[in-house]
C-alpha cells in the first residue's frame, strides 16, 4: 500500500487548528508533525492554505440497496459520500427487504464489501415483533438499532408500547431514533385533505407534519430514555421546541443526544414554493425560527451531531402531487460543504467526525491520531463551488441545492489511506471496510 504525506496543512482537529504535516502508511495515520519534509513518500500532497479535517462519519443515510437500486445503490451513493469529505457511512434498514433481521443485515455488509467507496455500517431495524433479533446483534461489528417511532418511507413502525418499552429497557447499543407522532400527522393530514382535496399544496406539509407531532414523540422517547437509562440519538430535529429536551454540553456523559440535517439547517418554510417536493422530507423542514434555534443549538451543544438523512429520490418521483411525492432529498454530497458555511471548522470536525465517532464508540476513526486509520478530508476553503448537474454524483442526478454557491470545495478525501476522491474525480477502484466498535 502506498504511503502518502501531506504537508502545510491546517490541521483541524480536537478544538484546534494548527499548521501541520501527516505521514500515512499502511492505511493509517502514522505520524503527525510541525513539519515531517525529510520524510518519503509514495505520493506528496501540499496542502497548502487548506484545511485537513477527519473525514465526516455520517450517521445517517439511506443508500436503497438492496431491493431500489432505481433510486441509488451502495456504489453511487459512496461515490458522492467521498466527493462531499464523508468517509465512513452508517446506512438505514428501509431497504427491500427491510434490515429487521441479522441475516438481512450481513447480506448487506456482503454487498457493501463488493460496492462501498467509503467504510460502512448498517442499523439493524426495530419492528413490532423482532426483539430477539435485537438482541441477538453483535454490538462490536454493528453500529446500532434504528427504531422509528412515527411512520415514514418504508413502513417500519414500531408502535407496540410494550415493544417500546422492551427495546428502550434491553437494547444496549445506540437507538437511532426517528420521533414523529403518526396519530398527530393522521388527523392533520386529514383536515388538510378536508380542505384542499388532493390538491394539498407543498406548503402545508410542515403543518401536517407538524412541531406538535415532532415533540410528543421526541419527549415519549426522552422520556423511555431517562426511565431506563438507554443510549438515544434523536435523528433529524426540526424544531425549536423539541431543543428544549435536550441538554447542552460534551457527549461523553450523556446518554441522550440528538442530530441536525444539512437541509432542515440551511431551508425553511419560506422554501416550500419555489422547492415544492424537492424538500418534502419527515420530518418536516420547519420555520425560519427553527432553522435559527437549530443553528444555534449546534453551536451550544444541545445537538452533538450533523448526519445528512441522504434519502434519494427519482426525480420524476418528486413531479407527483403532495399525496404522492415521496419523502426524502438526497445530501450526502453537500454536507460538508453546508457545515463549513454555517459553523466553524472546529465546531464542523466535532459534529461531523469526532462526536459521531464518540456516541458509536467507533473503533480508531473520527480524530486525526497516530495509529487511528487515515479517514481524511482537505477543504479548500478558498474556491468556491457551485452545485450543478455537472458535478452531482448521485444516482437520481438532482439535489435541493442546485444552484447554491458554497464558498468551500473538497479537494480530496481518504479513506483508509487511500485516495478515493481529488481533482474532481472518484478513485472507484477503492473500496471502504466495516467499521467496528469499541463496546
Ligand atoms: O424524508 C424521509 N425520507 N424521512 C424518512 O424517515 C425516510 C427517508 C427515506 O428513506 O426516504
Ligand atoms: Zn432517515
Amino acid at each position: 500500500m502506498q504511503t502518502i504525506l501531506i504537508t502545510n496543512a491546517n490541521l483541524v482537529n480536537e478544538g484546534s487548528s494548527r499548521p501541520a504535516d501527516v505521514f500515512i502508511k499502511n492505511g493509517r495515520i502514522e505520524k503527525v508533525a510541525s513539519s515531517l519534509t525529510n520524510q518519503a513518500a509514495d505520493t506528496v500532497i501540499d496542502a497548502m492554505g487548506k484545511a485537513l479535517l477527519p473525514g465526516m462519519i455520517d450517521c445517517h443515510v439511506h443508500c436503497r440497496d438492496p431491493g431500489l437500486e432505481a433510486k441509488a445503490d451502495l456504489h453511487s451513493e459512496t461515490r458522492a459520500a467521498v466527493a462531499g469529505g464523508v468517509t465512513s457511512i452508517m446506512e438505514m434498514p428501509n431497504t427491500k427487504p427491510a434490515a429487521i433481521t441479522n441475516a438481512v443485515l450481513e447480506d448487506k455488509f456482503a454487498l457493501a464489501a463488493t460496492k462501498c467507496v467509503a467504510n460502512y455500517s448498517f442499523h439493524l431495524g426495530a419492528s413490532n415483533s423482532n426483539m430477539d433479533e435485537l438482541l441477538a446483534m453483535d454490538p462490536k461489528t454493528v453500529c446500532g438499532v434504528k427504531l422509528f417511532m412515527g411512520a415514514s418511507t418504508g413502513g417500519l413502525l414500531v408502535d407496540r408500547a410494550q415493544q417500546l418499552e422492551d427495546i428502550f429497557s434491553q437494547v444496549k447499543v445506540p437507538i437511532s431514533l426517528h420521533c414523529e407522532d403518526t396519530n398527530t400527522i393522521r388527523k392533520n393530514e386529514k383536515d388538510a385533505r378536508e380542505k384542499y382535496g388532493e390538491a394539498i399544496p407543498f406548503s402545508e406539509h410542515w403543518k401536517i407534519r407538524s412541531e406538535e407531532a415532532c415533540y410528543r414523540s421526541t419527549a415519549l422517547a426522552v422520556e423511555l430514555a431517562t426511565k431506563y437509562n438507554s443510549q438515544i440519538h434523536v435523528l433529524h430535529l426540526t424544531t425549536a421546541k423539541e431543543l428544549g429536551l435536550f441538554k447542552a454540553g460534551p457527549v461523553e456523559g450523556k446518554k441522550i443526544t440528538g442530530e441536525a440535517c444539512p437541509h432542515m439547517l440551511w431551508f425553511s418554510s419560506d422554501d416550500y414554493d419555489r422547492k415544492g417536493a424537492l424538500i418534502k422530507c419527515n420530518p418536516s423542514i420547519k420555520t425560519p425560527a427553527d432553522r435559527s434555534a437549530l443553528r444555534e443549538a449546534v453551536k451550544s451543544g444541545l445537538i452533538d451531531t450533523i448526519g445528512t438523512d441522504h434519502a434519494p429520490h427519482l426525480w420524476e418521483e418528486k413531479q407527483n402531487p403532495y399525496g404522492s411525492a415521496p419523502s426524502g432529498l438526497p445530501l450526502i454530497q453537500s454536507a460538508m460543504p453546508t457545515a463549513v458555511e454555517l459553523f466553524p471548522l472546529e465546531m464542523v470536525a466535532e459534529k461531523t467526525a469526532h462526536n459521531p465517532a464518540r456516541i458509536f464508540q467507533c473503533l480508531e476513526r473520527g480524530f486525526i491520531r497516530e495509529g487511528y486509520w487515515a479517514d481524511l478530508t482537505l477543504i479548500d476553503t478558498e474556491t468556491p463551488h457551485t452545485v450543478s448537474k455537472d458535478n452531482i454524483l448521485y444516482k437520481c442526478g438532482w439535489s435541493p441545492f442546485e444552484g447554491v454557491t458554497f464558498k468551500s470545495s473538497i479537494a480530496a478525501t481518504l479513506v483508509n489511506g487511500q485516495l478515493a476522491y481529488i481533482d474532481g474525480q472518484v478513485n472507484d477502484a477503492v473500496r471502504g471496510q466495516r467499521l467496528l466498535f469499541d463496546r
